[in-house]
C-alpha cells in the first residue's frame, strides 16, 4: 500500500489540547488507522522570520507543520480563505470582503506549502488535500512535475454556479481543481454544483457519469459524506457520563432538562438565530419555564475577523436578554461558554442532553449531529434537532428536520422534543444510529482512498449501482 500523505491547513498535532473543528477531528480519526504523514500550518504566526518546518512523529504518524509570515496569515487565512472562501461557499455573498492582494495571498502560501511539502513526498505517495485553503494545491505540485495521485475533499458546501460566479477571479481559481486526479464533496448537491460549474462555465464535456475531460487529465468527481467514529465514540460516552465533570453538571441542573449545542463562534451556525428560537420557545411555552437549560458551547473561532466579531457581539446580547427576561435568581435559562472542551466532555453531555439544538444556516457536514446520535443511550435517548441546511441531515433523517431561519418552528421542535414518547425517540436514534454505524469514518476514508487508489474499481461499482438505477452514493 502507498504512503498516505495528507495536507490541511489546520493539523491535528497531538498536543492534548481541547480544540474545535470538523476537519481536524476526521482526519485525524481517519489516520489513526492507516498512518502516514500530516502536513499543514502549525498555528503559529511568529513575530521573526518563521522557522524550517518541524516534525513530530507519533504511533504511525508524522506530522511536518510550517509557520505563518504575518503578511500571509493576514491575507490567506484571514482574507481570501475567511473573507471571501468562507463566506461564498456558504451562500452567504452579503458577507464577502473580496481584495486582489488577499488573492494574491493565497495563491502564495499554497506555493510555499507545496515548496515546503515536496522535500518529504516520494513519487508513490498517494496525496490527500482538504478543504478551501488549499484550492490550486495540486496545480502547485504539478507545476513541479510531481505524478502522484493527489485527491481533494471540501469539508464545507460547494454552492450553485449562480452564486459562485460572484466570487471575482473564479475562473483563475476554481478550474484548479482539475489538476487534483479526484475532488470529493459531503452531499450530491455540492457534487451536482460543482459538475454544474466544469459543463456551464469551463466548457469541459463529461465523459462518464462521475467524470470530466480536462485537457489531457480527467476529473473524478464523488460524494463522500464524512462520518464519526460512532461505536467507539458511543462507548466514550458511556463512560464519560460517569466523569466527575459531567456529573456536576447534572448536578447544577437540579433535575431540570438539559438542551445542548456545541459550535465553533461561527455566523455559519445560526447561534443567534437560535436564541431567538430559544426565546420564542419560552415565550410560546411557559409551562416549561425554569424546567429546561440551554447549555450553548461555543469556542471562539477566527476571532480577528469582523463579521465573527459583529456575531459574538449579537450572541451574547441575545443570551443577556433572554436570561434577563426569564431568569429567576434559581435558574438560569442559557449557559453560554466560550471555552473548547475534550471530546470526553463533549460527549458525556451530549449522552446527559434530552435534546441537542444543531441549527446551522448552512454547513458542509455538521460532526456535532452526528456524534449527539452516536452518544444517547440507546434505551432512553435524547432527541436531535437539526437544521436541513446542515450536510448531516441527509443521514440523520430520523431527526427532527428544522428551518433555521423560522423561529417559531424551531421553537416548536424545542418542545416536541422534549414531550416526545421514549418509543418514537427510540425509534428515531435507532435509525440515525444504525446509519451512522454504516457510513463511519474508517468507511469514509477507506471509500475516498480506494476511490483514489484505484479508480478502476470504482468503474465496476458505479457499473453495478447503475444497474440498481442508483446515482451517487
Ligand atoms: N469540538 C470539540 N470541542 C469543542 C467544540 C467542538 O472537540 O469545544 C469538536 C466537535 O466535537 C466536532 C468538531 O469540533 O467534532 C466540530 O465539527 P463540526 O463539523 O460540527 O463543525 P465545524 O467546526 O467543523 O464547522
Ligand atoms: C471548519 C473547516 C476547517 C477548519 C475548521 C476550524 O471545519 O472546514 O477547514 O479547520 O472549521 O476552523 P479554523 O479556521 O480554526 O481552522
Amino acid at each position: 500500500m502507498s504512503r498516505l500523505v495528507v495536507v490541511s491547513n489546520r493539523v491535528g498535532v497531538p498536543d492534548g489540547r481541547a480544540r474545535a473543528g470538523g476537519l481536524e477531528v476526521a482526519i485525524r480519526a481517519a489516520l489513526r488507522r492507516r498512518g502516514g504523514l500530516w502536513f499543514g500550518w502549525s498555528g503559529r504566526v511568529p513575530e521573526n522570520d518563521p522557522e524550517p518546518p518541524k516534525t513530530i512523529t507519533q504511533d504511525n504518524t508524522s506530522y511536518i507543520t510550517v509557520d505563518l509570515r504575518k503578511d500571509d496569515y493576514e491575507e490567506f487565512y484571514n482574507g481570501f480563505a475567511n473573507r471571501v472562501l468562507w463566506p461564498i461557499l456558504h451562500y452567504r455573498l452579503d458577507l464577502a470582503e473580496f481584495s486582489r492582494r488577499d488573492l494574491g495571498g493565497y495563491l502564495r502560501v499554497n506555493e510555499f506549502f507545496a515548496r515546503n511539502l515536496e522535500r518529504f513526498i516520494k513519487p508513490d505517495d498517494v496525496i490527500w488535500v482538504h478543504d478551501y485553503h488549499l484550492i490550486p494545491f495540486a496545480k502547485a505540485l504539478r507545476d513541479r512535475g510531481h505524478k502522484n495521485r493527489i485527491g481533494f475533499f471540501i469539508h464545507i458546501p460547494f454552492p450553485p454556479p449562480e452564486i459562485l460566479t460572484a466570487l471575482p477571479n473564479h475562473e483563475r481559481l476554481i478550474p484548479a481543481l482539475g489538476h487534483f486526479d479526484l475532488v470529493g464533496f459531503q452531499t450530491e448537491v455540492d457534487a451536482t454544483n460543482f459538475s454544474r460549474y466544469l459543463a456551464n462555465e469551463c466548457g469541459l464535456k463529461r465523459i462518464g457519469e462521475n467524470r470530466f475531460a480536462y485537457d489531457d487529465r480527467t476529473i473524478e468527481i464523488g460524494v463522500y459524506p464524512v462520518g464519526v467514529e460512532t461505536e467507539a465514540f458511543a462507548r466514550l460516552a458511556r463512560r464519560a457520563i460517569d466523569s466527575t465533570f459531567v456529573r456536576e453538571v447534572i448536578e447544577s441542573l437540579s433535575s431540570r432538562a438539559m438542551i445542548i449545542g456545541v459550535d465553533r463562534l461561527d455566523y455559519t451556525k445560526g447561534i443567534a438565530e437560535r436564541m431567538d428560537a430559544f426565546e420564542r420557545f419560552l415565550t410560546n411555552y411557559p409551562d416549561w419555564r425554569g424546567k429546561v437549560t440551554y447549555l450553548q458551547i461555543t469556542p471562539r473561532s477566527r476571532s480577528s475577523i469582523p463579521e465573527y466579531v459583529d456575531m459574538a457581539r449579537r450572541v451574547s446580547s441575545a443570551v443577556g436578554r433572554i436570561n434577563g427576561a426569564f431568569g429567576e435568581a434559581s435558574w438560569t435559562p442559557v449557559r453560554y461558554i466560550n471555552k473548547a472542551h475534550t471530546r470526553t466532555a463533549l460527549a458525556g453531555l451530549y449522552r446527559a442532553a434530552r435534546a441537542a439544538l444543531v441549527t446551522p444556516l448552512r454547513d458542509g457536514m455538521n460532526l456535532v449531529a452526528k456524534e449527539y446520535v452516536a452518544a444517547q443511550d440507546r434505551e432512553d435517548p435524547g432527541v436531535l434537532i437539526l437544521s436541513r441546511f446542515a450536510g448531516a441531515a441527509k443521514e440523520c433523517a430520523a431527526a427532527l428536520l428544522v428551518n433555521p431561519y423560522d423561529p417559531e418552528g424551531v421553537g416548536a421542535a424545542i418542545d416536541r422534543a422534549l414531550s416526545m414518547p421514549l418509543a418514537e425517540r427510540r425509534e428515531r436514534n435507532d435509525h440515525n444510529y444504525r446509519v451512522l454505524v454504516k457510513n463511519d469514518i474508517t468507511h469514509w476514508a477507506e471509500r475516498f482512498l480506494g476511490d483514489l487508489e484505484a479508480p478502476w474499481r470504482r468503474d465496476e461499482e458505479t457499473d453495478r449501482r447503475a444497474a440498481f438505477g442508483a446515482r451517487w452514493h
